[in-house]
Order: C-alpha cells, then sequence, then structure tokens
C-alpha cells in the first residue's frame, strides 16, 4: 500500500519586507508517498525554493499543516527541526554548498557528526556513499580539486549519508553543462531505484523527464500535478 511521506494541507507562506507583506505560497495541498520520484517545475518567482525550504524543513509555513513522515513539522521550534531536518531529509543545492578547506569525505562525513556517530563509523559511511556516486578515487580531494559535476556528486553523497527518507534538490544541474547533468540526473534515477523518494526543482523539461511526477508552481499555487508519461 502506498504509504504517505509528505502530507501538506493549506500552506502558506509570506514574508514581511517593508511595510508590506510579500505573499509567496497561497495556499498548498500536497501528498506524496514514499519512493515517488517528483519534479517541481514552475517560472521563475512562482515559489519552487519557498516550497522546497519548507519541504526539507529549513523554512516552516505560516499556516498550514505539514506531515512529514507521519510527524507533524509545521509548529516545531527550531532545534527541534534541526534534528528531523538532520535524520530525514537530504538536500542537495544548485551551488553544492560544499566546506570549502575540507576533503569530499570529510564533507560527506559531516551530517554524520551532528547525529552523534564516531569517527569510524563515520568514516566508512562516508566512504561506502562516495564509492556509490563514482567518487572511491577522490576521497581526499578538497571541492577547488574537484570538477562541478564531482562536487555535486559529494553533495548527493553527503545528502544520503544519514539514510535520509526524502532526497530534495533545488536546480542540481543548474551549474552544470548538459552531458555533467545527465551524469548527475543518472545518479538521481539510480537513487530512486534504490528505494529513495527523490523531489526535484527543475526550469528543463528534459531534467524534469527523468521524474515520475510532474508538478508545476504558478504565483504560489499548484497549477497541475500530472504522471508523467
Ligand atoms: N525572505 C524573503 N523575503 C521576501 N520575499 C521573498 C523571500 N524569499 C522569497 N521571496 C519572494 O518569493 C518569491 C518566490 O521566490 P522563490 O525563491 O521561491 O522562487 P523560485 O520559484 O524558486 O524562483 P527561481 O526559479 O528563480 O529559483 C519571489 O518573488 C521572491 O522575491
Ligand atoms: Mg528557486
Amino acid at each position: 500500500m502506498a504509504q504517505p511521506i509528505i502530507e501538506i494541507k493549506g500552506i502558506t507562506r509570506d514574508f514581511p519586507l517593508g511595510n508590506e507583506i510579500v505573499y509567496v505560497l497561497k495556499g498548498i495541498d500536497l501528498h506524496i508517498n514514499k519512493g515517488e520520484y517528483v519534479a517541481l517545475m514552475g517560472p521563475s518567482g512562482s515559489g519552487k525554493s519557498t516550497l522546497m525550504n519548507i519541504l526539507g524543513c529549513l523554512d516552516t509555513p505560516t499556516a498550514g499543516s505539514y506531515v512529514l513522515n507521519g510527524k507533524d513539522v509545521s509548529k516545531m521550534e527550531d532545534d527541534e527541526l534541526a534534528e528531523i531536518r538532520n535524520k530525514e531529509i537530504g538536500f542537495v543545492f544548485q551551488t553544492f554548498n560544499l566546506m570549502p578547506r575540507t576533503t569530499a569525505l570529510d564533507n560527506v562525513a559531516l551530517p554524520m557528526i551532528y547525529a552523534g556517530h564516531g569517527k569510524e563509523d563515520r568514516n566508512k559511511r562516508a566512504t561506502t556513499v562516495l564509492t556509490q556516486v563514482g567518487l572511491a578515487d577522490r576521497m581526499d580531494h578538497k571541492p577547488n580539486q574537484l570538477s562541478g559535476g564531482q562536487r555535486q556528486r559529494v553533495a548527493v553523497a553527503r545528502a544520503l549519508v544519514n539514510h535520509p527518507s526524502i532526497i530534495l534538490a533545488d536546480e542540481p544541474t543548474g551549474n552544470l553543462d548538459s552531458k555533467t547533468s545527465v551524469e548527475i540526473m543518472n545518479l538521481f534515477d539510480e537513487i530512486h531505484a534504490n528505494g529513495n523518494t527523490v523531489i526535484l526543482v527543475t526550469h528543463e523539461e528534459e531534467i524534469a523527464r527523468h521524474a515520475h511526477r510532474i508538478i508545476r508552481l504558478k504565483d504560489g499555487i499548484i497549477e497541475s500535478d500530472n504522471p508523467n508519461r
């Protein structure tokens, strides 16, 4: 039976800006089941990153409810949210967001420090996931000693390291050339095939084709939500 992992009802998000309020998300209802592969699309400014940040527990909604893996996270305080985030969410960003003076191995192992694992466990698991993303021979390289595609692989390995329930990626191929983008998408396909739930934002139809469901946002509401056939 389909097992819900994301259950969102009536989510809004607005930001006070000077004397005004910017209304960004205007009422989002969304159900995503375990193991789904979803692309989130829509024009620039439609609210994709705002929604992803809420899905990833980096931000909380102004109103509405968000149940993640059975837990209501919409009203959690920051420290509680940080713990859920570290355990449940693997986030991949357009700009990789790696620690610059730190090796690939240590970048990947970092979330395990917050999760309280010892050094031996961390290095073993980080080695496994770096091998899984094809970087067994680049563990000791720092980000500036890696190509863009390799940096994004490190970021993907870091996202996977704590066995999260969801992988979220906000334009993961936005800074990569088309050949490298295909390689990274093949990696996401593999991660999905291994049973992970994957949600990614993209502007490109060709990237979105990898997903099995395409959700389109427009002006802070869901304009369409269709299987990708
Ligand atoms: N902290 C904030 N304060 C005020 N307005 C904000 C804030 N964050 C986002 N916005 C506004 O919310 C709207 C949606 O932003 P968001 O980053 O979610 O768009 P997006 O769909 O991800 O766009 P892009 O495709 O360009 O990445 C924008 O108009 C933006 O200016
Ligand atoms: Mg964005």
